[in-house]
């Protein structure tokens, strides 16, 4: 089954960067949205993320000026934008990014199950929600997947592609070379809490936090030390705040009412203050630490 179309529902921080590299892999991309200025922005980071990767390309010496112009303008042509849900109806791939909220996600798989052509194949992004929920919810179990890329997708090289004991093996076998065309590596995955990234990078997370609460280092010396001490390009509450401090809340909680009694699965009371003060991270210009747009203040 080859893949043409492409749906991506919600265009916000993983949203807008799955619609970029679909497109740059060469499908036509429809991205959907809530609401039109949450579109825009979306649509404008694709913008200012194509110009970079652009100019990125000119300075290194690997295209001509008007070749990376050509191939901006060639990716930008093959996305559209829509906050009409029946636009994904002749879609071969949907993928949701929405709010990591599961019974929002599963009422969007049943709508999806009723919206698409029977071949749909129908990914979610989801962090931590098991995929054979949504995939119950969409009415068309094997035609569901889970295609979990990463932040800043642009950039990082990894999609786990998760199956279900339901999901075909067509369908496995079409979203992972999905995946390649977005010039991903994919590594194949059960549909277990977290799959193997989050399952691991998660908890070492909250452990960061709880450590931070507790008062054992400070947010920096936290960071420096898992930066200098291991090689990690970011230390652990910097990423948490480049993850949304919401999503990674969403994650946390939803493991902990799902396994009550798997220690490595607590929520950081300070994570929840902060989501309570609004302070989302990266995204609302404020976490653990302050944010100008992308870079940390
Ligand atoms: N598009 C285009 N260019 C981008 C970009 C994007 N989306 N994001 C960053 N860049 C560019 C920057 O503009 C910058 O360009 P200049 O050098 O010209 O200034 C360049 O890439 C490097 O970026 P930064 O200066 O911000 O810094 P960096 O060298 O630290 O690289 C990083 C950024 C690749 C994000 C790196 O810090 C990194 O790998 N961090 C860890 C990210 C990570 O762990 N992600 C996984 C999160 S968990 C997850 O995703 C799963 C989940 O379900 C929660
Ligand atoms: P986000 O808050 O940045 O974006 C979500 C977007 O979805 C928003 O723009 C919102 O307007 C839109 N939206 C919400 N409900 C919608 C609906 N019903 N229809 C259309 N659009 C809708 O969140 P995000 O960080 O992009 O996370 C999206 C998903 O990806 C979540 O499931 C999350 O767990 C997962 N994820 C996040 C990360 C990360 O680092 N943030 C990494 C991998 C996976």
């Amino acid at each position: 089954m080859v893949i043409k179309k492409v749906g991506v529902i919600g265009c916000g921080l993983m949203g807008h960067g799955i619609v970029q590299v679909a497109a740059g892999g060469g499908s036509t991309v429809v991205a959907l949205e809530s609401e039109q200025r949450f579109l825009d922005a979306g649509l404008a980071r694709i913008d200012k993320s194509l110009s970079k990767l652009a100019e990125k390309e000119v300075e290194k010496g690997k295209q001509t000026a008007e070749n990376a112009k050509a191939w901006v303008a060639a990716v930008r042509g093959r996305i559209s934008g829509t906050l009409d849900r029946k636009a994904l109806a002749d879609c071969d791939l949907v993928v949701e990014a929405i709010v990591e909220d599961l019974p929002t996600k599963l009422s969007l798989f049943k709508e999806l199950g009723s919206i698409c052509k029977p071949s749909t194949i129908l990914a979610s992004n989801t962090s931590s929600f098991p995929i054979a929920e949504m995939a119950e919810a969409s009415g068309r179990p094997e035609r569901v997947v889970g295609l979990h890329f990463f932040n800043p997708v642009q950039l990082m090289k990894l999609v786990e592609v998760v199956r279900t004991p339901k999901t075909s093996d067509e369908v496995f076998a079409a979203a992972r070379a999905f995946g390649e065309s977005c010039g991903k590596t994919p590594v194949a995955c059960k549909d277990t809490p977290g799959f193997v990234v989050n399952r691991l990078l998660v908890p070492y997370m909250a452990q960061a936090l709880s450590m931070l609460e507790r008062g054992d280092a400070s947010k920096e010396d936290i960071d420096a030390a898992m930066q200098l001490g291991c090689g990690y390009p970011m230390g652990p509450i910097t990423l948490t705040d480049y993850v949304g401090l919401d999503t990674t809340l969403s994650i946390i909680q939803g493991w902990v009412k799902r396994f009550p009694s798997e220690p490595a699965f607590a929520v950081p009371r300070i994570l929840e203050q902060k989501v309570k003060e609004g302070k989302l991270g990266r995204k609302s210009g404020e976490g653990f630490y302050k944010w100008e747009g992308d870079k940390k203040a």
